[in-house]
């Protein structure tokens, strides 16, 4: 089904709030930009589009998102080079992957072109609030949530489907300590952990403090069955060199299958890094670091990129990451964000 920039409903904003933002000490997801993209399905269909100023939204108290969570979300970033040229990274593949997520929780599915051209007029009107500082760029949030009311547990018959901006600097400053998850799960086999439902991060907020309070910034969760198994960094991807050998857990019911995941994945082979996707064991980790082949670890995705991580805590013990010089982590995320920026040739044809 195509959409019509004609069939959007543009509606401006009379006050922009763009001068009163600091461009140059941008935090993450924390200022948003004037306007948002707006669908309703109502009546079995998604209903006309507009684009209206950023506001608060209006639902009944009963409506089933406060009550079942039908929720979900994608994270995506536009970028703009020197010549003020705008893009996206691999934007089709967040839209399959928010329809896979919608399918799993009952909602319907979002038709690929009002995603793509409601992005699209969304980042014409919206183009001065990209940010072009290295570093920085505008996160793009498409999100969907039920609307329809009714205390029954069951799907919603409405939904809202909006996509809003905000400026960006970095997700996180530094490398970051984790702690190896012994007792909580994020996802279980046959369940959600490979959708992007809101849910999924909720239920990490309890496990994190508690690591917080231990001194630890993020968990690294483990399958939830014994517990051996390294699944996700936080609400990213796991990568772990051992060696030379970049590894990264395969894709499952349970863990997400993230773009900057198959992206770095498909630049470290093109850069003649062996990679390997497999299980890995707490365990090998463990004796990875005891033996000195345990070189890096780190956390990929759309807002952080990838998050250097300096050490692992697990069963009450502390393990140090080397300090090296010229890390995989470095170089692919230079070579990532060299294709999102367009400081070089896109070889993969990812950039939009
Ligand atoms: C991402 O890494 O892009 C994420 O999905 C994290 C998000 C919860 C901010």
């Amino acid at each position: 089904m195509a959409i019509h920039t004609e069939n959007i409903i543009v509606e401006k904003t009379k006050a922009s709030r763009i001068n009163s933002v600091d461009f140059s000490n941008l935090n993450f997801g924390s200022v948003f930009s004037d306007h948002m993209f707006v669908c309703d399905y109502e009546d079995g269909k998604w209903q006309t589009p507009k684009i209206v100023p950023y506001q608060p939204i209006t639902l009944e108290p009963s409506a089933k998102i406060f009550h079942y969570g039908q929720s979900i979300f994608e994270g995506m970033k536009a970028y703009k080079d020197e010549e003020g040229s705008v893009f996206l990274f691999r934007p089709m593949d967040n839209i399959k992957r928010m329809n896979i997520s919608a399918k799993r929780l009952a909602m319907p599915e979002i038709p690929e072109a009002y995603f793509m051209d409601g992005l699209k007029e969304l980042l014409k009107v919206e183009k001065d609030w990209i940010p072009s500082a290295k570093g920085s760029a505008l996160y793009i949030r498409p999100f969907m949530f039920a609307t329809g009311k009714g205390f029954h547990a069951s799907p919603a018959d409405s939904y809202k489907f909006i996509i809003a901006c905000a400026p960006s600097g970095a997700y996180f400053s530094g490398k970051v300590k984790v702690l190896i998850e012994e007792h909580y799960s994020r996802s279980a086999n046959g369940g959600v952990g490979f959708a992007k439902a809101g849910g999924n991060y909720a239920g990490q907020f309890y496990p994190t403090q508690l690591a917080k309070d231990k001194g630890y910034q993020q968990v690294i969760w483990t399958d939830d069955n014994t517990h051996e198994y390294i699944e996700e960094a936080g609400a990213m991807n796991i990568f772990v060199r051992i060696n030379d050998t970049l590894l990264t857990v395969p894709t499952s019911d349970r863990i997400l299958d993230g773009i900057t995941r198959k992206s770095i994945l498909a630049i470290a082979e093109a850069e003649g890094i062996t990679t390997e996707v497999r299980k890995i064991k707490v365990s090998e980790l463990i004796e990875a670091s005891e033996n000195g082949s345990l070189k890096e670890l780190f956390g990929a995705g759309t807002a952080a990129v990838i998050s250097p991580i300096s050490g692992f805590g697990y069963k009450n013990k502390d393990y140090e990451l080397p300090e090296l010089e010229n890390t995989y982590g470095e170089l692919l995320k230079k070579r990532i964000t060299d294709i999102q920026t367009n400081q070089t040739d896109d070889a993969f044809g990812w950039r939009v």
